[in-house]
């Protein structure tokens, strides 16, 4: 007993006083480890005789247990301080406000809102998307489409060209949309009905002209359709875009090289403080221009005049975008300022849907 009880309160007191588990395990270590103070004990035993061995192994292995068991409970209660450490030091305030994930801090563009917005309601009816590129060839976008070479139309267009290739024709970009035209109907059989939304380009800059700006086009070919089926389609869209139950729309004949008769529509509205309402009011607005499609643009695609038909229509997304919106000035659109589209912006995860409301 001389040599343990001392033994013991050493190892106790050391066990007590240790702060944290890296040191109690060399505490453990050094006491019940192989060759620890303990089990050097133990080892002491086998030079002894039987009896003062028995009497003398028991106290040893008691001692051991004590020790085993104050290491135990001293390792329990340091697992709670690390853990009420830890508690503290990572604790949330969950009174913070939540900041928002990027998905819902970034901002669909009013331009991207209204293509996915009319690609919606075309979609209910029945049309396919069809795509062109942005720079075009003379070919697709003038001469295919009846206008004729030095025809005073192709100069109303200022065109942006490219410098001519060695053979003299000129890349260009594309004045309009209406060159997706010609691609679809040299793609694809008829029945077509597809709407062409993109980018076009135009010399020009004010308030409401940008020289990259946005349009859609319309197609439908077939054999049978007609003006009263166009006057229809339109007017059903414009009630699905600007969300009213009634519009009136008016139809004036005009001129496209492309269509005949050719016809450009103004909707009805008021103007109302900087505001415009549709619907109502003494107000035209001119909103697009449309037709049916030119026996000679059918011929220039391959199509027989005699036996196909159809109508095509297109119209400036720019602008039907700042008429729903309210927004008077077109420029900022492509200025890419923050605090802009952070206004004028779409919630990404809000998609547009003819059930769910398009611009809510
Ligand atoms: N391409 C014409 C423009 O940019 C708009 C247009 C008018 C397109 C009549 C059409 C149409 O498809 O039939 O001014």
């Amino acid at each position: 007993m001389a040599d343990i009880d001392p033994l013991e309160r050493e190892i106790l007191a050391a066990v007590t006083a240790t702060e944290d588990e890296a040191a109690l395990e060399t505490i453990r270590v050094a006491a019940l480890g192989k060759k620890g103070s303990v089990s050097e004990l133990l080892k002491s035993l086998g030079a002894m005789a039987p009896e003062e061995r028995k009497s003398r192994g028991a106290q040893i292995n008691r001692l051991k247990d004590r020790v085993t068991a104050a290491i135990a409970e001293r390792r329990e209660a340091l697992k709670h301080v690390a853990l009420d450490q830890r508690l503290n030091s990572e604790t949330v305030d969950v009174t913070l406000p939540v900041r928002e994930t990027p998905a819902e801090a970034g901002r669909v563009h009013p331009i991207s809102q209204v293509v996915d917005e009319l690609t919606t309601i075309f979609a209910d009816m029945g049309f396919a998307v069809a795509e062109g590129p942005d720079i075009e060839t003379d070919d697709l976008n003038f001469t295919r489409l009846n206008f004729p070479e030095g025809h005073p139309a192709r100069e109303m267009h200022d065109t942006f060209f490219f410098p001519p290739k060695p053979d003299g024709s000129r890349m260009l970009l594309r004045t309009h949309t209406s060159p997706v035209q010609i691609r679809t109907m040299l793609s694809q059989k008829p029945p077509i009905r597809v709407i062409c939304p993109g980018r076009t380009y135009r010399c020009d800059s004010d308030q409401t002209h940008t020289p990259m700006f946005h349009q859609v086009e319309g197609l439908v070919i077939d054999k049978v359709s007609h003006l009263g089926h166009l006057k229809w389609i339109l007017e059903e869209f414009c009630k699905a875009f600007f969300e009213v139950d009634h519009v009136k729309m008016r139809f004036r004949p005009s001129h496209f090289p492309f269509t005949e008769p050719s016809l450009e529509v103004d909707i009805q509205c008021r103007r109302d403080r900087g505001e415009i309402r549709f619907g109502e009011g003494q107000d035209w607005l001119e909103i697009l221009g449309c037709g049916m499609v030119h026996p000679n643009v059918l011929r220039n695609c391959g199509l027989d005049p005699d036996v196909y038909q159809g109508f095509a229509w297109g119209m400036g997304i720019d602008r039907i975008a700042m008429l729903k919106y309210g927004m008077p000035d077109l420029r900022p659109f492509f200025e890419a300022d923050l605090r802009w589209l952070s206004h004028y912006g779409f919630r990404p995860l809000d998609l547009p849907t003819l059930a769910g409301g398009l611009s809510t």
